[in-house]
């Protein structure tokens, strides 16, 4: 058994990455939507959650748990280690080094919640696979809830994510980092503001492709069950609303857990 968790329903974009590189696995999906947001929360309160998540996806048997979420990771990815040191942890960090590599104009922009934007993780990030590169960090407080709403595309919306975007693209930025999990579903925003003068960086494939070397002997009857602290029929609502048909046809049960 793989467990996924994110805040909401951002990790869902993550799920289904892994769900098509491993077609057989059996994969819980916990939302932990009584806390969503957690990009403007305390780190030591961002620790807890991560905590009681991480072991209740091990009692339920996960033998490997991904954080489907840069915040998670940014904050409690060494204490969730350290807490299952038995259990195989995957993290979801923003795509600096890809984007880093690619950047012709040698500027990249990183989208991120709050808490993400401010960690020391993604200052070492940078430091590590960026130092010969400008990048413009740009929080972007709201937009994980407003994913959450499953009606992201309003005209209020859509003008602020201009004003964020448009300035970058102005200064020569030419990959951005979608450093939220959340942001995958606001591509179809994102994207034709480009016009084609920068890439987007999404991370979801290559963490699946990790989760697929550390787990191809995953062979069960392909069932995914979703689960979330509170509404978890928002959560099958919300897979055909993200085109998310193919995780939709492997649900087996969709259960409010407490954790
Ligand atoms: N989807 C998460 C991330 O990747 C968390 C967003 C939030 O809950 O603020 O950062």
């Amino acid at each position: 058994m793989i467990g996924v968790f994110d805040s909401g329903l951002g990790g869902l974009s993550v799920l289904a990455a892994i769900a098509r590189e491993l077609p057989q696995a059996n994969l819980i999906y916990l939302a932990d939507t009584a806390h969503v947001p957690y990009g403007d929360k305390p780190d030591n309160f961002i620790t807890g959650r991560v905590l009681a998540i991480g072991q209740h996806l091990a009692d339920q048997g996960c033998k490997l748990i991904v954080a489907a979420c840069n915040t998670a990771t940014t904050t409690a990815i060494q204490a969730l280690r350290e807490h299952l040191p038995h259990i195989q942890v995957v993290g979801v960090e923003p795509g600096v080094k890809p984007a880093a590599q690619g950047s012709l104009k040698r500027h990249i922009a990183v989208l991120a919640t709050e808490t993400t934007a401010r960690s020391k993780r993604l200052a070492h990030l940078i430091d590590t696979h960026a130092a010969q590169v400008k990048v413009d960090v740009v929080p972007c407080p709201g937009w994980a809830t407003h994913v959450e709403t499953l009606q992201p595309d309003t005209p209020a919306f859509r003008a602020e994510v201009e004003q964020k975007i448009r300035p970058l693209l102005d200064a020569g930025v030419d990959r951005i980092v979608l450093g939220c999990t959340h942001y995958a579903f606001l591509i179809p925003i994102i994207e034709p503001l480009l016009e084609g003068r920068a890439q987007l960086v999404d991370v979801a494939d290559a963490v699946a492709r990790q989760v697929l070397r550390l787990r191809g002997d995953s062979y069960a009857d392909g069932k995914i069950s979703l689960q979330a602290t509170v509404h978890p029929e928002r959560l099958s609502a919300a897979l055909p609303a993200l085109s998310l048909n193919k995780v939709a046809r492997r649900v087996a049960s969709v259960t409010q857990v407490s954790v």
